[in-house]
């Protein structure tokens, strides 16, 4: 099997997309474009046995996800599955679809920490954005709720053309909503989200105005609130370690049982993804096609195969390589060096001022 460095690392985080059912349709969804169905969705008791060997391989901690994971109404139990194995949990929801009393049974179940995506910082524009008429008062609500449990708060803005000059307001929206964490977090144009990237994609003005605003916003809420962000893909000059390097850090359990190395892998084609169903998670990490195929440096061409910084950015992100070049062995465009550069830029200049296509 491949190395990294001297052994085989081990996995920290497990996300746990619990189904791909969703009230929302952001036109920025990163799930894939061929969905899941319910019928498909692992039970409860086989989440509970994926926890338990994801612990035992030394994950710490577990995102439940989806899609909107209150669209299961055996959270509560999965929830305390997370628990029952030592894990760390943290609910990545929408807040669309639970009340303060399905909220409370969470918390009962040994929840540990909640994210909340927020579209916009103003009403009109976050219902707007999101395709659900609503949605804004009900992440306040629950936001609400979090804080009364005494739960950590992170509320997660998904950036783009649309909001990216609200930075600043939703920064504060989230000190408002008792939040201790914000991520800023620009749109990652995979999945769903490709279809809308001339409508999302901000301009580079902007781009400089929101980095100066996270600058100012940092220094003036030290100590109050962390604010995570990082210069969007198209517009930075190297490609962000996308997933802390493939097959090193963490995994991804679609609502079947898929194990990916990463949310968008899929969208790769001739990988072999293994399933929970068959193998042992340990197994599936180890020595699952999927997980061996960017593993280590062998697969890199260059640039990537003789730059120094390859043991830092892993040469980014392996889906966005194949999504811009046909191509998930080469460089990631978005690094000044790589040879295929100039597509990310030109991509970057391509801006309509179309109505989203909302994911549905
Ligand atoms: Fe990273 Fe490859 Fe660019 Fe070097 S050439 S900075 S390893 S993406
Ligand atoms: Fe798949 Fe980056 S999203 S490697």
């Amino acid at each position: 099997m491949p190395s990294i460095g001297a052994a085989l690392s081990r996995p920290l985080g497990l996300l746990a997309e619990l189904t791909h059912r969703c009230p929302l349709g952001c036109p920025y969804c990163s799930n894939p474009l061929a969905l899941e169905g319910r019928a498909e969705e692992l039970d409860a008791a086989t989440w509970a046995r994926v926890f338990n060997e994801a612990a035992a391989l030394g994950v710490l901690q577990v995102h439940l996800s989806g899609g909107e994971p209150a669209a299961r109404r055996d959270l509560a139990d999965i929830t305390a599955a997370a628990r029952q194995a030592g894990l760390y949990s943290n609910l990545i929801t929408s807040a669309v679809g639970l009340t303060a009393k399905t909220f409370a049974a969470l918390v009962d179940a040994g929840l540990d920490h909640v994210q909340i995506s927020i579209q916009d910082s103003e009403p009109k524009s976050a219902d707007h954005i999101a395709g659900y008429g609503g949605g804004f008062a009900r992440k306040q609500a629950l936001a609400a709720e979090v804080v009364r449990h005494g739960l950590p708060l992170t509320v997660n803005a998904v950036i783009h053309r649309a909001n990216i000059d609200r930075v600043s307001a939703l920064v504060e929206l989230a000190l408002s909503l008792g939040a201790s964490r914000v991520e800023i977090a620009h749109v990652q144009y995979y999945g769903w989200a490709l279809k809308n990237r001339a409508t999302l994609m901000p301009t580079r003005a902007q781009v400089d105005r929101a980095v100066a605003a996270v600058d100012a916003l940092r220094a003036r809420h030290h100590g109050r609130i962390v604010i995570d962000a990082v210069v969007p893909d198209y517009y930075a000059k190297y490609p962000k370690p996308c997933v802390g390097g493939w097959g090193r850090r963490s995994l991804n359990v679609t609502p079947s049982g898929r194990v990916l190395p990463c949310h968008a892998a899929e969208s790769i084609p001739g990988l072999e993804f293994w399933s929970v169903r068959d193998h042992a998670l340990e197994e599936i990490w180890t020595s699952s096609p999927a997980f061996q195929a960017f593993r280590g440096e062998d697969w890199m061409a260059e640039p990537c195969a003789s730059c120094p910084r390859r043991t830092e950015d892993f040469g980014g992100c392996r889906c966005q390589a194949f999504a811009l070049t046909g191509d998930a062995r080469a460089t990631d465009p978005v690094c000044h060096l790589s040879p295929r550069h100039s597509l990310v830029e030109a991509l970057a200049e391509e801006r309509e001022d179309a109505d989203y296509i909302y994911r549905r």
